[in-house]
């Protein structure tokens, strides 16, 4: 018995240790991985049409490929700017709101076309009251259910392939050509606009190579598109979150499940607790598969987000200096993670940054009246309800 318990607890501690240090381990990965991948797509930048090192495809063969898939294809915002993505639920309410004083301070004008963010079903009323916020883009809030076909009931689901899943689904509800996808932990570190991420109608990427990613997930994505051997395991690749995706790269992704799998192709992605993919393998091996990554991507000498700013710990987060961050000129990443789940407190993450995003100096009208609409939407998340209504001035 004696002996049990002892091994249980070696087990217990071994657990721990691994849990604890895994994404640090990541982050370290991360960090040296993105080093070698620029100095890589440097090198390539000079190679004229495959600076991604995918193989240009004969034109035939690409109409081939694209042949038979669905033409719901078409850019309804002309105006280059861009659509933000969020998958979110009640619990990063904190989170997101801390998100949202970043991007009232730091995007600049004419930069976002809208905001949709993506919830679970019984955690829409309590968004839907974002719309209401004084911002200079409109925000839509959509219900989890209505972005899966009737037959798909959303919350059967394991939720974390759910909203992986979910940023490519939206394909269908945004109008720009790129969108870039948001996870409440981020923080916009620096001014942005536009030309921060996207030129000459190329989005920059997270040059996240191969090995980084689980391999499980590049794997599964290429049989699951039988698309085998396409992308180049050598050349950096795609990242994750916050990324810039291109509306029609992932309606490739869409119509090409459906080509092979048929329609209600969301059941099987869904269904698997150890699912086999990531929206963005997906995403840049269908990009490979179609010869289209060049087209809409391509390295402008910076990534989306910052690996050296963010913070994957708890001890780096509450070591975490926003200083450096927000105001460290020579890094043109414009976000920076704070990872949610380093359980770092909503409280000490806000008041790290207050002084960055004071309201004095914030880009967006005040509209009266949305304190205590705010203090209704963190009802749904209690805890949070006094950093809310303290610090946000909305
Ligand atoms: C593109 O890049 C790959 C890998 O760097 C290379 O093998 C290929 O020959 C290049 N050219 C074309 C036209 O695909
Ligand atoms: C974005 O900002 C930069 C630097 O302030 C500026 O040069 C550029 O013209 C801006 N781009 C757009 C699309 O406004
Ligand atoms: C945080 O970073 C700033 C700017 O890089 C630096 O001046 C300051 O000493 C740092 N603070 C701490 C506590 O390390
Ligand atoms: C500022 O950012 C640059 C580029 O990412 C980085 O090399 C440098 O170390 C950063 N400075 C500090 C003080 O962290």
């Amino acid at each position: 018995m004696h002996l049990r318990n002892c091994l249980a607890g070696t087990l217990a501690l071994v657990f721990l240790v691994a849990v604890l240090f895994e994404p640090s381990r990541q982050l370290y990965h991360r960090a040296q991985d993105w080093q070698a991948a620029r100095g890589a797509l440097a090198a390539a930048q000079s190679q004229g049409p495959n600076r991604s090192g995918d193989l240009v495809l004969e034109p035939h063969v690409q109409q081939q490929r694209l042949q038979g898939l669905g033409s719901k294809y078409e850019v309804k915002d002309p105006s280059a700017k861009l659509t933000l993505v969020s998958p979110l639920q009640i619990s990063d309410a904190g989170r997101f709101l801390i998100l949202m004083s970043t991007l009232r301070h730091n995007l600049l004008p004419k930069t976002v076309s809208a905001m949709i963010l993506l919830v679970p079903d019984s955690d829409y009323p309590a968004f839907s009251l974002i719309t209401r916020f004084a911002l200079d883009f409109p925000v839509t809030v959509i219900a989890e259910a209505d972005m899966f076909p009737p037959e798909v009931p959303s919350q059967a689901f394991n939720g974390y392939a759910r909203q992986m899943l979910l940023k490519l689904l939206v394909a269908q509800h945004v109008k720009t050509e790129f969108y870039l996808t948001l996870d409440a932990d981020l923080l916009l570190k620096r001014p942005m606009n536009v030309t921060s991420l996207v030129r000459n109608g190329k989005a920059t990427f997270n040059p996240e190579t191969y090995a980084v990613t689980k391999e499980h997930w590049w794997k599964g994505s290429e049989k699951m598109l039988e698309a085998e051997g396409c992308i180049n395991r050598e050349q950096p690749l795609f990242g994750v979150t916050p990324s810039v995706l291109s509306r029609r790269i992932s309606t490739l992704v869409l119509e090409r499940l459906e080509q092979l799998h048929g329609k209600g192709f969301e059941v099987m992605m869904v269904r698997d607790k150890h699912s086999e993919w990531s929206e963005y393998t997906l995403y840049r091996i269908a990009a490979c598969f179609f010869g289209v990554f060049d087209t809409y991507h391509e390295f402008l000498g910076h990534s989306v987000y910052d690996t050296h700013a963010s913070a994957w710990t708890y001890h780096a987060a509450i070591n975490w200096n926003a200083t450096n961050a927000f105001t460290n000129e020579t890094s043109a990443e414009p976000f920076a993670l704070v990872q949610g789940r380093t359980h770092l407190p909503e409280r000490v993450v806000s008041q790290k940054i207050e002084q960055f995003v004071s309201p004095a100096s914030a880009r967006v009208a005040k509209k009266e009246g949305s304190a205590p609409k705010l203090r209704q939407l963190a009802a749904g998340a209690p805890r949070r309800a006094g950093l809310l209504s303290e610090r946000l001035n909305f």
